[in-house]
């Protein structure tokens, strides 16, 4: 992608309430899967954190603590820091520019490293290995990952997504990586339909005709509308075969 194709995708999402499937409910289960006592201060990475809908579900269950928000791009993190301040959380909540692959964390120092719906921009394999060091002994991982929800599916969705992310994989398979990597997982489980359509796509669709507005229906504003349609499509079709799966795992 080019660096214009990147503005334009930033420029679609940014003032989003969120930039991928979810909900506070889901990352509050999950954030209660780990034996973290919510009562310290802990310390937190949001890796991928967007414009942060999951930083702040996490700072307002985790009171004391501070959470480092990650993302590549500025937008994303100006867009956080302004609701940061307006809901007065920026004394906890900090914001990194950096790339999920070259984080400048030192090592050992987080008891939860959280990431949902972004891991996939290096792999789910790699982000669990290079990450293991920055968490103390003890410390969780919470990841959400696409994921194949039953054994088998119609050739047309196993394509559609082998071609555009050939991580894909079961559940036991994933869990399978994560107890190669020497993590101990603590739970699994899927996002529900209402986290993409009512939280993530719906919204998506709403937004169409003004961003193509804005862009005044140039080439690039509408191949980004088709692709997202397509996309959209194929989950509404296919939304019984892939989620997100919601991943928790102790480093041991
Ligand atoms: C699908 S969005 C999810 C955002 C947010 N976690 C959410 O669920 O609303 C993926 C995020 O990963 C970020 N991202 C992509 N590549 C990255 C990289 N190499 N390093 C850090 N963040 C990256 C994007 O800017 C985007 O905010």
């Amino acid at each position: 992608m080019t660096e214009e194709d990147f503005k334009l995708l930033v420029d679609f999402h940014v003032n989003a309430d969120r930039q991928g499937p979810g909900s506070d409910t889901e990352t509050e289960k999950a954030l209660s899967l780990t034996n973290l006592d919510f009562e310290k201060p802990l310390k937190v990475a949001d890796i991928g954190c967007g414009s942060g809908a999951q930083t702040f579900a996490l700072a307002t269950v985790l009171e004391k603590t501070e959470i480092t928000a990650v993302d590549l791009f500025n937008a994303f993190l100006m867009q956080l820091n302004l609701k940061a301040v307006q809901n007065n959380f920026d004394d906890r909540i900090i914001t990194l520019k950096e790339s999920m692959d070259q984080l400048s964390f030192d090592e050992g120092v987080f008891d939860l490293i959280w990431s949902e719906g972004a891991i996939y921009n290096i792999g789910f394999k790699k982000g669990l290995e290079d990450w293991k060091k920055y968490l103390k002994l003890g410390g969780y991982i919470a990841v959400s990952e696409i994921t194949w929800l039953t054994n088998s599916r119609p050739k047309e969705i196993e394509e559609y997504w082998n071609a555009a992310y050939p991580e894909i994989d079961t559940a036991s398979n994933k869990l399978g990586v994560i107890e190669e990597l020497g993590y101990q997982p603590v739970g699994y489980f899927p996002l529900k339909q209402e986290s993409w359509l009512d939280n993530y796509y719906g919204p998506i669709e709403d937004r169409f005709e003004a961003f193509l507005e804005e862009n005044n229906h140039s080439e690039k504003a509408k191949n980004l509308v088709t692709q997202e349609k397509e996309e959209i499509k194929m989950y509404k079709q296919f939304k019984d075969y892939y989620s997100y799966g919601f991943y928790i795992a102790k480093k041991v």
